[in-house]
């Protein structure tokens, strides 16, 4: 079977730039590095904050790279040149809120500028597509908060089927059973 394969898109105008090391993309390839125990591939963009190169890229990502999950870093804030979530509602087909509402709660307990994030997820054809905040340190913090639900989802839209390794990040599946998964009682 081929690996799963994951986009992991950072979305700053330095880093685009070389002005600006990367360091969220790498945090993110690390955190799954960690935690998944499917063999993966990171299919990796750095871009700049265009609402319509953000947009062609999730879309390519998606469509031609057939990511079954991608996730962006940075550009979720209020400032001006701030259009991710937006970029990710108009590619995706249906939203998912509870995303970005979970990674707030847990990044309020560490960071009162939490509440200015508008990070959200959505469903693309069979990728589901989430959005981190550019601060390396929200990286950890957010995935660990919603990955337990995401093979589960990636599941139910037809995707890879991915598991984690149970140390690290228990994979959620209602009636499913396997490594790093646990069963509804
Ligand atoms: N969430 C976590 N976990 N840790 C953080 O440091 N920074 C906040 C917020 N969410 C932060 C966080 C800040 S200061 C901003 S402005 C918003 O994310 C948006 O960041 P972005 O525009 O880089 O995506």
């Amino acid at each position: 079977m081929s690996p799963a394969r994951i986009g992991i898109v950072t979305v700053s105008d330095r880093a685009s730039r070389g002005e600006y090391e990367d360091k969220g993309g790498p945090a993110i390839r690390d955190w799954l590095a960690r935690t998944l125990a499917t063999p993966w591939e990171a299919v990796p963009r750095v871009i700049a904050d265009e609402r319509a190169l953000i947009e062609t890229t999730l879309r390519a990502l998606s469509d031609i790279e057939a990511c079954c999950l991608i996730v962006t870093t940075g550009g979720t804030g209020p400032a001006p040149r701030d259009v991710t979530p937006e970029a990710t509602e108009a590619v995706c087909g249906k939203m998912l809120p509870g995303f970005g509402e979970l990674m707030r709660s847990v990044s309020l307990a560490s960071v009162p500028t939490a509440i200015l994030s508008r990070q959200t997820a959505g469903i693309r054809g069979k990728s589901l597509i989430i959005n981190l905040p550019g601060k390396p340190a929200a990286i950890a913090e957010c995935l660990s908060a919603v990955f337990p639900a995401v093979p589960y989802c990636i599941d139910l839209i037809g995707g890879d089927y991915l598991e984690t390794h149970a140390k690290l990040c228990t994979a959620f599946r209602p009636g499913g059973a396997s490594g790093g998964t646990q069963k509804k009682i």
